[in-house]
């Protein structure tokens, strides 16, 4: 047996997706378990940019099992958008499936996510990507979601939209003072979409079940982050699923022995994208460089990304939640050119250096980054391909990373291409 998990150990947009093409050359499955078409995971191959927002980071290998799990929120438009663009570029599906236990994102879903977000004063918005991934977690727990194997059968789905529906027109009128969804009007487009997707549905805890003990490698890629995880992240900045590896296991239908390794993947500074706290950011010129020169706007949004000097004390926090057991240290390169660059390696809180990612928000909202400062390295470093062909201050900067974040590096990626990477330690 051998599986990995990738996980995104900051905010999201640490290059998942890069991470889990390069890797997915060597694996024979690859799962994602939460999340839905919040997720922009961006693949570059050669001269192709593929931005996928639901279909696993595999697709592009022909051969490799592609999975949507359970924990996954399918909006089937999307769906099938994506997998109609994927086949515009030359792209087959053929091995891609989608659990029959995965929730179904409604249109009212989205509606609420924007409303929600809009009627909320700024400084009361999450900045969600306003996907209805939120709403549609909300059904989930609440129990009245509409499933996969639900849309399969017309007469249930009929019956569960019915009742939902109800429900969320009298919100939706009451609450917000819109007009009310049709019904005829849904049930039409997702019988049409049922349609589409059949061919997709499968029981896929067994699949994943039996291709590991046939002895078959499986990746298992996140979507977002630690820190938008709903129980370990900034709540309530957070996304409505469980991006840590905890979440794999239940997103997948597959038990905690089904795991061997985890490896997060950490931006060489830190980003994020919407609202809430964020103790390294750079408010400054320095921000907006890093912003330039990393290209740091959203796969799915399109919005500016929050930039700031890399936090080692997030990054420790990811390793102890997610029992990381390396790390992928992506976007090195965009760092080369910086005089100085700077590691935030505890937080000043009330007159003491802390070193445990807080839970309380207004506590970390007070905490001040203690800094470390590095010499930086001038020149470009895309075209290195092995360790010692990096700069001696970037692999000390590297070092240090490694030490303060009591793990070891097993990648390094300089650039967005799967030949921009250098693979340092023991993978799986
Ligand atoms: P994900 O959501 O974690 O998959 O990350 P995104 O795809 O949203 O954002 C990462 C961005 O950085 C994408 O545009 C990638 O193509 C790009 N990228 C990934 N790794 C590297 C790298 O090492 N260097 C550079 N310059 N870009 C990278
Ligand atoms: P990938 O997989 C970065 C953020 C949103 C918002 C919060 C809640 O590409 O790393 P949601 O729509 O999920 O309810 O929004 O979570 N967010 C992400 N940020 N990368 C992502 O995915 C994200 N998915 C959601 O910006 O702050
Ligand atoms: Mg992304």
């Amino acid at each position: 047996m051998s599986s990995l998990v990738i996980v995104g150990a900051q905010w999201g947009d640490e290059g998942k997706g890069k991470i889990t093409d390069f890797l997915a050359e060597r694996s024979d499955v690859v799962i994602r378990s939460q999340g839905g078409n919040n997720a922009g995971h961006t693949v570059v191959v050669e001269d192709n940019e593929y931005k996928l927002h639901l279909v696993p980071s595999g697709i592009l290998y022909p051969e490799k099992i592609c999975i949507i799990g359970n924990g996954v929120v399918l909006n089937p438009k999307a769906f099938l958008e994506e997998v109609n663009s994927l086949h515009e570029k030359g792209v087959a599906t053929d091995n891609l499936f989608i659990s029959d236990r995965a929730h179904i994102i409604m249109p009212y879903h989205v509606t609420l996510d924007i409303l929600s977000e809009e009627s909320k004063e700024e400084d009361k918005q999450i900045g969600t990507t306003k996907k209805g991934i939120g709403p549609a977690y909300m059904d989930k727990t609440q129990r009245s979601g509409i499933r996969v194997c639900d849309l399969m059968d017309r007469e249930v789905f009929r019956r569960k939209l019915a009742h939902n529906l109800e429900e969320k027109n009298i919100i939706l009128e009451r609450v917000y003072g819109v007009e009310p969804l049709d019904f005829d009007q849904i049930y039409e487009e997702y019988l049409g979409y049922a349609d589409q997707l059949r061919g997709y549905v499968r029981d896929t805890s067994r699949m994943a079940y039996d291709y590991i003990n046939r002895g078959h490698k499986v990746l298992f890629e996140g979507a977002q982050g630690t820190l938008l995880d709903v129980d370990l992240g900034t709540y309530p900045y957070v996304t409505s699923s469980h991006p840590t590896s905890g979440g794999v296991t239940t997103g997948t239908g597959l038990g905690p022995t089904a795991i061997d390794k985890v490896m997060g993947v950490v931006k060489a500074y830190t980003t994020r994208v919407g609202k809430g706290p964020f103790p390294t950011e750079l408010k400054d010129q320095v921000g907006q460089w890093i912003r330039e020169k990393g290209h740091e706007f959203g796969t799915t949004t399109g919005r500016a990304r929050r930039c700031g000097w890399f936090d080692a004390v997030i990054v420790n926090y990811a390793v102890r939640v997610n029992g990381i057991t390396s790390i992928a240290i992506t976007k090195l390169d965009t760092l080369a050119g910086l005089e100085r660059v700077k590691i935030c390696v505890g937080y000043e809180y009330k007159g003491e250096v802390i070193k445990d990612f807080p839970a309380s928000l207004e506590t970390l909202e007070q905490c001040l980054p203690v800094y470390e400062e590095m010499p930086g390295w001038g020149e470009e470093i895309t075209e290195a391909r092995t360790y010692e062909e990096l700069p001696v201050n970037a692999r000390r900067y590297l070092e240090r990373i490694s030490n303060l974040c009591d793990t070891e590096i097993g990648i390094i990626s300089i650039g967005p291409k799967r030949t921009e990477t250098i693979v340092v330690g023991e993978i799986y």
